[in-house]
């Protein structure tokens, strides 16, 4: 869970505006990095980018030494989470977080005891059966991050996942992200 992450001199145009410009930066394994700008200064394009879910229209991606220019975000090993959780509202919270081990052919009790230890490490263990409607903002972005990490992803992108939360949850969640530093040191970039 912990990648080198590169950004070599990346460029996107949407029309005749360009929004990003020759943008160069590095995140070491299993560090963090934060991206602090203005609302439309192109924090949510560059994330979008490094995931796959947008293309740069010059300049690369590179992950541990690999060009990623070309490769679907699927196959990329890299999680994105957004500021709205976008969980499955018809499966529990534990099928939630297992959903990509599912995906990947593990059995329903193997992907469901994978789906637990992240549900743990987020201090969600005892609602893994509850409906994602039945969660409060804080929770439903807790099962986000757990399934993010749960699919063992090479970096960790987070989009102002806390950003609806009020403060006090907001530093709930940061404290968090400390005790998921200490225990995966994944790389993250947000
Ligand atoms: N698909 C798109 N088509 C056109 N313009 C876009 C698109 N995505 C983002 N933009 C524009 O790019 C700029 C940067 O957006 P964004 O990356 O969401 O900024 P931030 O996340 O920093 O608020 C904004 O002006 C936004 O309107
Ligand atoms: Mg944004």
């Amino acid at each position: 869970m912990s990648s080198h992450l590169e950004f070599n001199d990346i460029s996107r145009s949407f029309g005749d505006t360009e929004v990003l410009h020759q943008i160069s930066l590095t995140v070491q394994s299993s560090r963090c990095v934060a991206l602090l700008g203005a609302s439309g200064s192109g924090k949510s394009t560059l994330l979008r980018i490094a995931a796959g879910l947008e293309d740069p229209s010059s300049g690369e991606v590179v992950v541990d030494g690999e060009n990623l220019s070309g490769v679907p975000s699927e196959q990329r090993g890299v999680a994105l989470v957004f500021q709205k959780p976008l969980l499955f509202p018809h499966l529990s919270v534990v099928d939630n977080v297992a959903f990509s081990a599912r995906m990947a052919g593990q059995s329903r009790k193997a992907s469901r005891d994978h789906a637990m230890a992240y549900l743990e490490l987020v201090k969600l263990a005892d609602l893994a059966h509850r409906s994602p409607g039945r969660l409060s903002g804080g929770q439903e972005q807790r099962v986000a991050l757990a399934r993010a990490l749960a699919r063992n992803p090479r970096i960790l992108l987070l989009d102002e996942p806390f950003s609806s939360l009020d403060s006090r949850l907001r530093d709930e969640m940061y404290s968090l992200m400390d005790d998921i530093r200490t225990e995966l040191a994944p790389t993250m970039f947000w």
